[in-house]
């Protein structure tokens, strides 16, 4: 056994204080697989005197993070604090410009600044792991980069998201209101600090970015992800949704065309039995396809203290045992900048459309959209009671672009009372 691994770690929180449970609990096991002890020798917070349900007086305490990554006793530092910027880039940048080892859950600040990051731990022969910060406990970054490496991949794709399939779910068995899931998923630890990361799509388009990155050599590319968030999904969508044999899901594609790199983040509707469809609570999934494995399906909790804890310890034992994998599965020189592209192949779509209750208005929709080429499956319609009703369709495959031209025709109306709500409807 060598000398034991020194660990710095910067955030005290959901995801830092899972950490230091695994170590503190595990210390002997986790010495036996990676070859080397693991010795916690400097933490940092931003209250030292806050109330923690571990116990960290054992550890030198940093007030400044950045002052954590400087100290000769940190061979390795753990960013557990989250922000793109800020206080956890200067700890990461400090670290790996020394030569240190970094493990981050973050992947706001990878999203942002993964090429640079990586670049920079390359020419410091330092590692720059990030398991925690895609899907929670799922070893996904791992199967990519390695389990996976003899492929070249042709689509990845996931609930990536541990809050909106909270939400999505929870809203649907209960009938409970958005708001008071959204506060419960806070409660749980699984929010980001600035929930409408979680809601608008941000969170797993951060994601979506870091795992086509490495799936497809292409550098990190988050302004690319074409994003839209669950926060206009109402509970009479995923009522109707189901209804209709579906379930609404905020899915994430990455696929490689001849013509470019397509990355979306935006809720759909997937059939309630497919392997999307039954995911419940907090659980994340990731489908990787590669040319010569096929389909490859990884599923397990997105978030919560344990699963990522779980997933920076395991990076950590990967660097104890001296694994050396590039961040982005290829040296960083090789990373190329992908041509944006969305998809040219039709889809249907869930329609739903808050009209004026009088007559002539339906047949205004379906003139819209068949003077755009879109045809209807199936059509529902809800009298409120009022002046208004609601409108439910599916469309028969069809352009994005075709529907858009219909959309957009109809909302100038008078008789659309709202703006409409359009899903894609997903074939997984
Ligand atoms: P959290 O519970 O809010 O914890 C954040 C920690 O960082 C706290 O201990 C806080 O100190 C500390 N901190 C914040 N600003 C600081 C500063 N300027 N200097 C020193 N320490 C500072 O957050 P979290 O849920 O653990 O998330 C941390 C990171 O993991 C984020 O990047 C997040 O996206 C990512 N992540 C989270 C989950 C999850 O399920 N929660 C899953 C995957 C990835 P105090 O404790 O003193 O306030
Ligand atoms: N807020 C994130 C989620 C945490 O809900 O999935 C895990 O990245």
């Amino acid at each position: 056994m060598t000398t034991p691994l020194r660990i710095g770690i910067a955030g005290l929180g959901t995801v830092g204080g899972g950490v230091v449970k695994i170590i503190q609990k595990h210390g002997k096991l986790l010495a036996q697989r990676g070859g080397a002890g693991f010795e916690i020798t400097a933490v940092s917070a931003r209250s030292r005197n806050k109330n923690r349900d571990f116990d960290v007086s054992a550890y030198a305490w940093e007030d400044d993070p950045v002052a954590m990554s400087r100290r000769d006793d940190v061979d390795v530092v753990i960013e557990a604090m989250g922000g793109e910027d800020g206080p956890a880039k200067a700890a990461v940048e400090t670290a790996l410009a020394a030569g240190k080892h970094v493990v981050t859950a973050n992947k706001a600040m990878l999203a942002h600044h993964g090429q640079a990051m990586v670049e920079l731990a390359e020419a410091n022969s330092a590692c720059l792991r990030y398991e925690a910060a895609v899907a929670g406990g799922i070893p996904c970054v791992k199967a990519l980069g390695e389990g996976l490496a003899a492929n070249g991949m042709t689509r990845v794709m996931g609930v990536l998201n541990g809050t909106c399939n909270y939400i999505l779910t929870t809203m649907e068995k209960t009938g409970a209101d958005y708001a008071d899931v959204l506060h419960d998923a806070q409660q749980l630890g699984y929010a980001e600090a600035d929930p409408s990361f979680d809601v608008g799509g941000i969170d797993a388009a951060h994601k979506l970015a870091l795992m086509a990155s490495l799936a497809f050599g292409t550098k990190v590319d988050f302004e690319g992800v074409k994003t839209e968030g669950i926060d206009r999904v109402s509970l009479e969508d995923i009522t109707h949704a189901a209804d209709m044999g579906y379930r609404v899901k905020l899915l994430g594609v990455a696929r490689m065309h001849d013509h470019g790199l397509e990355q979306r983040m935006q809720p759909c509707l997937v059939p309630v039995s497919s392997s999307i469809g039954v995911l419940d609570g907090v659980t994340n999934m990731v489908v990787c396809e590669g040319d010569f494995v096929g389909q490859t399906v990884f599923t397990g909790p997105g978030a919560g203290e344990g699963p990522t804890a779980s997933a920076i310890v395991a990076d950590l034992v990967d660097i104890a045992r001296g694994v050396r994998t590039p961040a982005f599965g290829v040296p960083a020189k090789d990373l190329v900048a992908a041509n944006r592209a969305t998809s040219l192949t039709p889809t249907a779509y869930y329609l739903r459309l808050a009209l004026k209750d009088q007559p002539g208005v339906l047949a205004q929709v379906t003139d819209a959209l068949g003077k755009s080429g879109v045809s209807i499956e199936q059509m529902h319609q809800n009298a409120n009671g009022g002046p208004g009703a609601t409108v439910l369709i599916v469309t028969h495959e069809t352009t994005r672009d075709a529907l858009d031209e219909a959309l957009t025709a109809f909302e100038a109306s008078e008789n659309c009372l709202a703006p409409p709500v359009s899903l894609r409807i997903e074939t997984v």
